[in-house]
């Protein structure tokens, strides 16, 4: 029989420093009211100087595995979805060892704001084929994060206003009730080009609330964007992913889930506006998306989805049965979705 496999608990972090758009006005020519109407966000969350993506990696983990009620040494697998932790050894393995957990292999999944997804597309993988091939039950770790601010040019106004620093983990086991029904990733490397880092050069310091606009002293790594291209590409292929997880499930079940039977959308969360759009594009009211995200933390990368169960907790644990889709656009371009029964 085909194992079960979801999500066993949920763990989010966010530092607690806290970057208004008034914040921003000091820095570059922008306002409160631009940022608000072109992007939906009125906070950013940010590292400041003692704190790194590692911590904030080993807090969201350290509350999903107690929420899950899992045991750092039960863990088989560690997969870190993350875009900003550009230098080895991975960013999973230095998990594994501040968890203890000494059972798992660790790495991590470099799919832009798609990392989360991906990364628990390779942790479902590698439950299904223990438990298949090998009868063995095994629990997995995921977790997506990023330092955004590390990487943030704060004299680039298009960019600055849009980035924030979180993380999000959840727990992946065999399950009694909810599973992950269906896993699509994709990715189209020709616009490399349109979301980009540079080469990395130097060292990648902490940010700091009191002095972000110096969180790069040593370094030469920032993100680069063109916006509109990027954002009429993450509607297409956003809306295009959630239709192809739906059909993917459909194919290998004999179900015939439509849209319509979807309760709620976890989307990644890069600007209010993709959300809204994704939403028209599919009918879907706006009531069923999760929007608070990026009104609360800006874009988080690879931390948003996970994010958002936990900003989200009480919907996100009620009992009944329903249907929920993740999808997340990024760098690359990477994308994907997870088609999951909750509850029941
Ligand atoms: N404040 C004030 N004005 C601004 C700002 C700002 N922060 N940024 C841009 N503007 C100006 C522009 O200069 C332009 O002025 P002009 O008309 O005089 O030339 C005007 O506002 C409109 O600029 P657009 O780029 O057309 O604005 P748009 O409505 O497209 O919004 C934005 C820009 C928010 C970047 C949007 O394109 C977007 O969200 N794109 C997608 C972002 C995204 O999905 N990123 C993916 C992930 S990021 C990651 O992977 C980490």
């Amino acid at each position: 029989m085909r194992p079960r496999i979801g999500l066993a608990g949920i763990g989010g972090y966010l530092p607690p420093t806290v970057l208004t758009n008034a914040d921003l006005e000091q820095v570059v020519d922008t306002s409160d009211e631009w940022i608000r109407r072109r992007t939906g966000i009125e906070t950013r969350r940010i590292l400041n100087k003692d704190e790194t993506i590692l911590d904030m990696a080993v807090q969201a983990a350290t509350r999903a595995l107690d929420d899950a009620g899992v045991q750092a040494d039960q863990l088989d697998d560690i997969r870190v979805g993350v875009n900003t932790w550009m230098r080895f050894p991975s960013l999973a393995t230095q998990l594994q060892d501040a968890l203890g957990a000494p059972r798992a292999s660790a790495s991590d999944v470099s799919a832009g704001c798609a990392g989360y997804v991906y990364a628990v597309e390779e942790a479902f993988n590698k439950i299904f084929i223990e438990k298949v091939s090998y009868g063995r039950d095994t629990i997995a770790l995921v977790v997506g994060v990023d330092g955004l601010s590390h990487i943030t040019d704060w004299t680039d106004r298009q960019t600055c206003v849009l980035l924030g620093d979180g993380a999000g983990a959840v727990v992946l086991k065999q399950v009694e009730c909810g599973e992950i029904l269906a896993v699509h990733t994709h990715a189209d490397g020709r616009h490399g080009n349109l979301l980009w880092s540079d080469e990395i050069l130097g060292n990648q310091s902490n940010g700091s609330p009191k002095d972000f606009t110096h969180a790069q002293q040593g370094t030469r790594t920032y993100l680069h964007m063109d916006g509109r291209k990027v954002f009429v590409a993450a509607v297409e292929t956003m809306v295009s992913d959630i239709r192809t997880v739906i059909a993917k499930h459909n194919e290998g079940s004999g179900d015939n889930v439509t849209i319509d039977d979807i309760d709620y959308f976890y989307p990644h969360q890069a600007n209010l506006r993709i959300l809204e759009a994704v939403a028209k594009r599919l009918r879907v009211p706006p009531a069923k998306v999760y929007t608070q995200g990026i009104v609360k933390y800006g874009n988080t990368s690879a931390a948003s989805i996970p994010l958002g169960y936990c900003d989200d907790h009480e919907r996100f644990r009620a009992p009944r049965e329903r249907l929920e889709i993740d999808v997340a656009f990024g760098a690359g371009f990477a994308s994907g979705a997870i088609l999951r029964r909750v509850g029941g």
